[in-house]
């Protein structure tokens, strides 16, 4: 199965919707002369909330070659729930994707396995498509190695996906939790080390076939410099950057990682 490579911009809580509209229009001119062609590469921008009806209406007016996503959805459909957001309201906002289970939620905001589960399960019932973010701290690496940890956390959400619908597309994203924003990226044979093994756990729990085409991206310290050397390997179809994604002649460059 050939996977088309994902390039993720984790904006987090960075640029307001006036800045937002800049930066992607800026960001369209800059993948203008990127080698390969839209299809062959996807590329997406993940824009804290407040920005993603600009961001919307800038890619479909323009025609921009550029998908859009969430960084975060509710467990919940709709209700009292103050603050929280619905994948209805993501999905009416033409969101592709949903970035679930990041490290800052599950560190700043106590997010367990079972949230990042739920919260799967949500995005799916909403037809946007989840990124589940897996990946282990220093502590981690230190007491149990590189994949236990990220292999217990995605088995969580495969087991409660195997529980509504075996067949709903996933991207997982691996980033150990010491190389964001740390400048220490993993090397390409420990995220493939890593990657391997979560497909291997895809396997085990949906299937062959949903593991030859479910997307594997690599997040941590992802830059023009390093990114080669990643997708150089055969489970990792991406990365999911966040600082070098608020360049847009950088992220360009990732984009045009051939
Ligand atoms: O979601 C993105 C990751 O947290 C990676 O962040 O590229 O700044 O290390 P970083």
């Amino acid at each position: 199965v050939a996977r088309t490579p994902l390039i993720a911009g984790n904006w987090k809580m960075n640029l307001d919707h006036l800045q937002a509209i800049a930066f992607v229009q800026k960001l369209a001119w800059s993948l203008k002369d990127a080698k390969h062609s839209f299809g062959e590469v996807e590329v997406a921008v993940f824009p804290p909330f407040t920005d993603l009806r600009s961001v919307q209406t800038l890619i479909a007016a323009d025609k921009l070659e550029l998908v859009h996503g969430a960084q975060d959805v509710s467990i919940h459909d709709n209700g009292a729930y103050t603050g929280e957001i619905s994948g209805a309201f993501l999905k009416a906002l033409a969101c592709s994707y949903v970035i679930i289970g990041h490290s800052e939620r599950r560190q700043y905001h106590h997010e367990d396995d079972g949230v990042v589960a739920q919260k799967t399960v949500a995005a799916l019932k909403h037809g946007v498509t989840p990124v589940v973010c897996v990946g282990e701290t220093a502590e981690d690496l230190e007491a149990h190695g590189p994949a236990a940890v990220p292999v217990g956390q995605l088995e969580t959400v495969l087991d409660a996906i195997s529980a509504s619908d075996a067949d709903a597309e996933i991207v997982v994203a691996y980033e150990p939790v010491w190389a964001i924003g740390s400048g220490q990226a993993a090397s390409p044979e420990q995220a493939q080390q890593v990657c391997a093994a979560l497909r291997a756990a895809i396997v085990e729990k949906l299937g062959e076939d949903a593991a030859a085409r479910t997307r594997i991206l690599y997040g941590g310290s992802v830059k023009s410099g390093n990114i080669a050397g990643f997708m150089a390997q055969k489970d990792v179809d991406g990365a999911l950057v966040g600082g070098a994604s608020l360049d847009a002649a950088e992220f360009a460059a990732i984009a045009r990682f051939r």
